[in-house]
Parts: C-alpha cells; sequence; structure tokens
C-alpha cells in the first residue's frame, strides 16, 4: 500500500466479527467497523476530511485558521489537517473534559478557547449560552474562519454515506446487516451509515445509543442533549437507548482483554448496548434456522482515556478502590438519599441560616467566572470528586448547598454526601439555570 498523502490512508477499515463465545448471541453473527484504525485515530477522520477539504484546498498556506466546536476527535484529526496544509486550528467548546485529549491537541499545534457554555454540546435554540454566540458569528458573512460546523454540516454525514455504509454493505458481501448499532455524537455517522444500509435493506433495524441521562461518556450526547443537534433526526432510528458510563467500561474491557481490539469507551458502549438489545432478538430466532448479522462501530482507541478509567474503575489500572465515588451509586441510591432545595427555599437558607450553607458551585471556571451565586465557592465536578474520593471535603457542622448547571450533577452528589455521612447537603434544584430563571440574583467574577 503505497500512499502520495495521509489523506488516502483514511477509510476502507476492517468488519471484524466477534467471537460468539464472548458474546453469547447464538442466532446473530455481530462484527466490529474498526473506524478506530483511521489514520488520525477515529471514526472522526472521514467527516474531518470530507467537510475540510474545501476550505483547505481553497485557502492559501498560513492564511486562516480552521475552526471547529469539538473537544475530542473531530478537533484531533482537524488539527492534523489544518497542520498539513499550512493552516492553524483552533477548538472551541465549553471544557475539554478529558486532559489527554486536550495535551494531544496542544502538542498537534491546536489552540484552545474554552466558553462557558452550559452544556457538552451546542444547543442552537440557546441565545444566551455564549457557545452559541460564538457559533452564530462564525457563520457570520466576512468571517475569516473556515469553519467546518460539524452538527450542522451535510458534508458530515455525506462522509458516512459515501465511505462507511458502502465499506459495511462491501464487506457483507453486497448485503445490509439486519441490525447496526452506532452512538450519537453529531449523529453523521449513524445518519450516514443507516442512509445508505436502508437504500439497500428498508428493514435494516437502528439503534442509536447515547449516554445516561447526567453520565458522561466522551464523545457521545445524553438523551437531552441530543435532541440539540443540528443533524439529528430521531427518524434515522428504530430505537434510541442509553448507556451507562459502567456500561460502557464494561464492553470496553470485554473488547480489550477478550477480543483484541484497543476500543475507547464509545466503541465499548456500542459492544454492550447492541449485546444487551440483541439478546430478545435472538431468543425469537432459536429454533427458526434463521441467522442475522448485526454490526457496531468502534468510533476510537483506548489509550487516550486512561484517566477516564482512572477516576471510574482505579482498580483496572492498579490502584487502591478508594472511599465513595458517583459510579458507585445507583439511579435508586440517588433518588433515596438525595435531597434538593428549590430556588425560593435556598435563598432564605442563604440569607437566614446560621451558619448559612456553604454554596459550592460544581461548574467549569468559565462558567463560574461569568455569573455565580455570590459567596459560593468553585469546585469544578471532575475535581470535586476526586476531592470525596479522599472522604467529606466539609466538617459535618457546615450545611452545604451544591449547584451546577441544571441540578442533575449536584443531586448524584448530595447522594453520595448523605451517604458519607453529612447531615445537611442539599441540591440547589434546576441548577444555576432555575436560579436565573427566577430572577435570583447572580453576580460576575
Ligand atoms: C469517541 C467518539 N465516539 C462516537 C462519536 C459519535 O460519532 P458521530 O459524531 O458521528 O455521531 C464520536 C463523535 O465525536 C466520538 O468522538
Amino acid at each position: 500500500m503505497r500512499y502520495d498523502s495521509i489523506t488516502e490512508a483514511i477509510g476502507n477499515t476492517p468488519l471484524v466479527r466477534i467471537d460468539p463465545a464472548v458474546h453469547g448471541l447464538r442466532n446473530i453473527d455481530l462484527y466490529a467497523k474498526l473506524e478506530m484504525l483511521n489514520p488520525f485515530g477515529s471514526v472522526k477522520d472521514r467527516p474531518a476530511w470530507h467537510m475540510a477539504r474545501p476550505h483547505l484546498e481553497g485557502a492559501a498556506a498560513g492564511e486562516g485558521t480552521v475552526v471547529e466546536l469539538s473537544s475530542g476527535n473531530t478537533a484531533k484529526a482537524l488539527a492534523l489537517l489544518a497542520g498539513m496544509h499550512g493552516l492553524r486550528f483552533k477548538s472551541v467548546t465549553n471544557r475539554m473534559r478529558v486532559p489527554e485529549i486536550k495535551e494531544l491537541l496542544l502538542l498537534l499545534g491546536a489552540e484552545i478557547e474554552e466558553l462557558p457554555g452550559r452544556s457538552e454540546c451546542l444547543d442552537p435554540t440557546d441565545t444566551d449560552d455564549p457557545l452559541t454566540h460564538f457559533h452564530q458569528a462564525l457563520s457570520e458573512p466576512g468571517s475569516t474562519y473556515l469553519h467546518t460546523d460539524q452538527y450542522f454540516n451535510p458534508r458530515n454525514v455525506e462522509a458516512h454515506a459515501a465511505g462507511t455504509g458502502p465499506e459495511i454493505v462491501k464487506d457483507l458481501d453486497g448485503r445490509a446487516p439486519d441490525w447496526f448499532v452506532a452512538c450519537v455524537g453529531t449523529a453523521g455517522s449513524s445518519t450516514g451509515v443507516a442512509r445508505v444500509l436502508r437504500e439497500h435493506d428498508p428493514d435494516v433495524r437502528v439503534l442509536g445509543l447515547v449516554a445516561h441521562k447526567s453520565d458522561f461518556i466522551p464523545g457521545i450526547r445524553t438523551i437531552d442533549e441530543v435532541h440539540q443537534v443540528g443533524l439529528f433526526d430521531p427518524a434515522t432510528y428504530d430505537t434510541i437507548e442509553s448507556v451507562t458510563s459502567g456500561e460502557a467500561l464494561d464492553g470496553m474491557l470485554t473488547l480489550v482483554r477478550r477480543c483484541g481490539i484497543l476500543s475507547g469507551p464509545t466503541g465499548g458502549a456500542a459492544y454492550q448496548g447492541a449485546v444487551r438489545h440483541l439478546r430478545d432478538a435472538d431468543s425469537a430466532l432459536d429454533g427458526s434456522g434463521r441467522r442475522e448479522t448485526a454490526v457496531f462501530i468502534v468510533c476510537d482507541r483506548a489509550e487516550s482515556y486512561l484517566s477516564y478509567v482512572r477516576a471510574r474503575r482505579p482498580e483496572l489500572l492498579g490502584r487502591a478502590v478508594r472511599g465513595h465515588t458517583l459510579a458507585s451509586l445507583t439511579e435508586d441510591d440517588v433518588r433515596a438519599e438525595a435531597l434538593s432545595v428549590g430556588v425560593e427555599a435556598a435563598r432564605r437558607r442563604i440569607a437566614e441560616g446560621d451558619p448559612g450553607p456553604l454554596v459550592v458551585d460544581l461548574r467549569s471556571p468559565h462558567a463560574y467566572a461569568a455569573l455565580h451565586i455570590e459567596g459560593s465557592v468553585n469546585i469544578v465536578d471532575e475535581l470535586f470528586e476526586e476531592l470525596v474520593r479522599g472522604g467529606l471535603p466539609f466538617g459535618k457542622r457546615t450545611p452545604v448547598l451544591l449547584a451546577c448547571p441544571v441540578g442533575e450533577k449536584s443531586l448524584r452528589y448530595a447522594a453520595l454526601l448523605t451517604r458519607m455521612g453529612h447531615p445537611e447537603v442539599r441540591s440547589l434544584a434546576g441548577g444555576i439555570v432555575a436560579w436565573r430563571d427566577a430572577g435570583a440574583p447572580l453576580v460576575r467574577e
């Protein structure tokens, strides 16, 4: 294989059968599409190149900056592509949550701008969100940025409709699989592949996977965030299900330890979500003499997620399991143990309490700097989790009010601290958004 440019190595990734002894499905052949083997390391190499190509080929070297709202694989691929063409790359995001990826982007020469966005994903309908403002500014006439616009650019979908989908059909001897399973980030890969597979067989069943509410799986959306994505069309999917970060890690472990596939967490989520969903269909096929085929996507590799694994399963990296973690709480635990207070009650507690509660704001430093409750302290949630793992971070006599963007994360921490024996921890119901919407005062740093 000889190429004139690394971009020619994008695509034509292998489709690898998973050993039935591993997944346990008797009547369904399960295949992994190894997008992790693209040259820049992920499923995003294809859309990054397809979206950037018209900009890169038209721009003179040294003139212009490619820009994308991305904190992960799209940014990585675009940084490499921009560098090859003598251009700069700037990644705009509300928060880089995976430190290895942030460091890698810096190594690749990317400029990173972290804005105080409210969710992990651009919400174009939220006109107050700084990320939305930035996105609009990029698209205005006269902008000197070369904006690839992955959440809205149809070329994101086309890249998969032209490459990923047809490759799957070709490798299955001209047939579409009976099932297609993909995690949903921008929805580009699932939409593009589903379109092509349905052209071959309208009965293909498409399962879209998102992260469980208030959980975090890097690269994919939660069920609430996914509706904000411009390319997302619910009609693409026969079913949308959520997976927890615990399931993503279980799936990733199976792929790396049993299948020789060096998958990252979303590949794990896709594997685990696929097997969980297909069990019923598999049983229904018993005795029918029919076999079905399912394909899931392995989006990227494991190495960039060691800190993600360390935070959730320290024992896997040879570290002692320390104390209490959010991952150890079930939804039932949260419901049973967490206490929350609404905005009015919280304001009364702050005004009248003796002592008033210590208000801990778990949002990013940028969001905190933009607007916060007066007197609150800012401990970003990853750091807070680290602190809690070492034991109760506050004396038991200090009442605590936890605040996050919409009151979901803070509720989980309230459950955790209550379980650890703190007698008076509350979560601010609806978070800073509810506080603001109620017209309660917020201050700037
Ligand atoms: C690791 C990872 N998995 C899955 C996805 C989902 O892909 P898509 O954006 O095509 O929905 C992404 C997208 O960024 C990703 O980075």
